[in-house]
């Protein structure tokens, strides 16, 4: 239904056009304070539509590996979508003499940390660019399950108001923030669990954290070597899941199936702007992907994950930052 909606789109602009849009509206739960405003939405929206509308195709045609779908986000510019953060992948240092490797028979062709019970379900970050401790908290909660076979669920907002005191949720996203994070529960010996301390969405500038809330403390944290793709899968597929730094563009944040490719989407000297937790890999029909859990809610993607490429240079830059805790 909606592919006809979309193909019928080209014949007829106005009538489904407002259609699509008063539809998107509904789903979602758009209000708009002036009619001004609504208008250029609209106009972003119909924009999107046709991009879709266009990688859908190809898609269609095996011309690309991922389509596309339109989200809760599709009445966002380009500019608000892909806020630049000054994290740039060249400036991060090398491998960590304590890092932990695996021999390579001992590591899986494919392994996806759901099937193991211990990931927790999809957050939504919401108004807030606090993607870095969604991606924290998510990545600490799979070493949990596998670790200490518990299933918790760690305060957002405990990262949000204690890891940098001046942090507010319209910064762009701070260089170094995974690390400074991990070293923060290292050194608060901590994180508060959810139920203790909820996620606001906002920042409130004071730290509530309690040390008789705590859900999880970590012993450390290890940097995989930037670029390394091989020993990203070694710790993913012999150690769990990992905090990874990216470049998310307009295209991936319409996401809907497939393996996310764009040769756009560069690796260095790009602005990073984004956190996510790698939560397995594999191949799919040909291509080898990274399984990914955004924190946009389960409306993003396939239920809140994307597959995104692996082994083509390294691409969005997804073995460039690369972060796990030692449990
Ligand atoms: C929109 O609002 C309705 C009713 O309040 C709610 O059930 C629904 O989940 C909301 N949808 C979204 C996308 O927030
Ligand atoms: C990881 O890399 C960052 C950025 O270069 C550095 O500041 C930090 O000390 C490193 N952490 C560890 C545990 O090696
Ligand atoms: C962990 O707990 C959450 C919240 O209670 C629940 O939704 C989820 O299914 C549980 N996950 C596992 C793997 O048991
Ligand atoms: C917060 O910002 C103020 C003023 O810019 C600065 O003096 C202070 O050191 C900052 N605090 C932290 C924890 O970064
Ligand atoms: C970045 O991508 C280019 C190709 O676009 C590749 O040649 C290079 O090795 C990659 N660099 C890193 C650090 O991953």
């Amino acid at each position: 239904m909606k592919l006809l909606l979309l193909c019928l789109l080209i014949h007829v602009p106005s009538l489904l056009a407002s259609e699509a849009w008063d539809s998107f509206k509904k789903t979602y739960n758009k209000s708009y304070a002036t009619a001004r405003e609504e208008n250029f939405r609209k106009q972003v929206f119909l924009e999107r539509l046709k991009l879709i509308e266009e990688q859908n195709r190809k898609f269609e045609q095996g011309l690309s590996s991922f389509s596309m779908a339109i989200n809760h986000f599709a009445d966002l510019t380009k500019g608000e979508l892909t806020k630049p953060s000054g994290i740039h992948a060249s400036e991060i240092v090398e491998k960590n003499p304590s890092s932990r490797t695996s021999r390579s028979e001992d590591v899986p062709d494919s392994i996806d940390w759901r099937d193991y019970g211990v990931i927790t379900p999809i957050a939504d970050q919401m108004f807030c660019e606090s993607c870095w401790a969604f991606a924290v908290v998510g990545t600490v909660e799979a070493h949990m399950g596998i670790y200490h076979q518990q299933n918790v669920s760690l305060s957002q907002q405990n990262l949000v108001d204690c890891v940098d005191l001046n942090f507010t949720c319209g910064q762009s996203l701070d260089r170094g923030m995974v690390e400074k994070t991990y070293q923060y529960i290292i050194d608060n010996n901590g994180i508060d669990t959810v139920q203790s301390y909820p996620y606001e969405s906002y920042t409130v500038g004071t730290c509530r954290f309690s040390s008789d809330n705590v859900g999880a403390t970590i012993a450390g944290y290890v940097n995989i070597t930037e670029g390394d793709e091989d020993e990203l899968k070694t710790v993913v597929g012999t150690i769990g899941p990992v905090t990874v730094v990216i470049t998310t563009d307009y295209m991936w944040t319409s996401y809907r199936d497939g393996v996310y490719y764009n040769e756009d989407c560069m690796n260095t000297s790009e602005i990073f702007n984004h956190v996510v937790v790698i939560v397995g890999y594999g191949n799919e029909n040909g291509e080898d992907y990274w399984l990914v859990k955004n924190s946009w809610g389960t409306w993003f993607g396939q239920e809140g994950y994307i597959k995104m490429a692996r082994n083509r240079d390294n691409n969005c830059g997804i073995a460039s930052i690369a972060r796990y805790p030692i449990m």
